[in-house]
């Protein structure tokens, strides 16, 4: 695993994009990539977009697979993580909108459209390069704590805690935020090539130290992550403080971690 400190959430955006951006280049033929919503993504897709307009990065060969949606809710509903991927990513570039794969917040059948979802990244060849976020209580995309190592994309129900959390997109009423949500598994997410997690900000940052400096445990469903072979956490320096206070400034790291800081 990877710890890549850059100097703040600009920066976090840039290193990212030009992992995404590199792995876009280097694979012939068609590419999959899988994305996160939330406020931490935004910078590196506001790279992503900056850079297909300066015509250097094209598209048109990727699919890409969302993480997950919340449930119930309409794809036009201003807080689905569909209109969301539309509004800040999706409109900007030149996807195919039909290689686009978000889950439906409103299957009449949500088992089956997690079963279903499962079979089209499999059908793709599985995902290239997943883009995570992170909660402040350990949660990867919505595997709340407790979630399992192999647990697949499914209905899940949300955490208080990330309903509070995520009020602030919904006018501050909790009781707005939707209870449950479909959601990749973190055997899913375990299964891409290459994962890349982005954390900014001072809130997130026990949650990084939890991750990345203590044994792996389903209560802290990113520190799973641990034991894949292909992982970088970007997060800056707000973030990486408690993380590097405790390692003393990186010289006490675990096995099998490196630390990289990004001028
Ligand atoms: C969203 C997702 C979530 C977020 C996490 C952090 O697709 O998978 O796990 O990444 O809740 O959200 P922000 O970035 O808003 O702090």
């Amino acid at each position: 695993m990877k710890v890549i400190v850059c100097e703040n959430a600009a920066a976090v955006g840039r290193v990212s994009a030009d992992l995404v951006a590199a792995d876009i280049k280097a694979k012939e033929g068609k590419y999959v990539l899988g994305l996160a919503t939330g406020s931490t993504p935004l910078p590196l897709y506001g790279e992503l977009i900056a850079r297909h307009r300066a015509g250097e990065l094209c598209f048109a060969n990727v699919t890409s697979f969302n993480l997950d949606e919340y449930y119930p809710i309409a794809p036009n509903h201003d807080q689905s993580y569909y209109y969301f991927m539309w509004l800040n990513l999706f409109a900007h570039i030149n996807i195919c909108l039909r290689r686009t794969n978000v889950l439906n917040g409103l299957a009449t059948d949500p088992k089956a459209e997690c079963k279903a979802y499962e079979k089209r990244i499999k059908a793709e060849g599985g995902i290239d390069l997943q883009v995570l976020g992170i909660g402040g209580n350990g949660h990867i995309a919505f595997n709340e704590p407790g979630s399992g190592p192999k647990s697949r994309t499914r209905v899940v129900k949300l955490d208080e805690k990330t309903r509070k959390d995520n009020s602030r997109f919904f006018n501050n009423k909790i009781e707005d935020v939707p209870t449950h949500a479909l959601s990749m598994g973190i055997g899913t997410i375990f299964e891409a090539r290459k994962n890349i997690l982005l954390a900014t900000g001072g809130y997130k940052g026990e949650a990084i130290v939890s991750s990345v400096l203590e044994p792996p445990t389903p209560k802290v469903p990113a520190s799973l992550l641990q034991d894949h072979p292909d992982v970088a956490f970007l997060i800056d320096t707000d973030c990486a403080k408690a993380f590097l206070a405790k390692t003393n400034d990186g010289k006490k790291l675990p096995k099998g971690v490196t630390l990289e800081i990004v001028q």
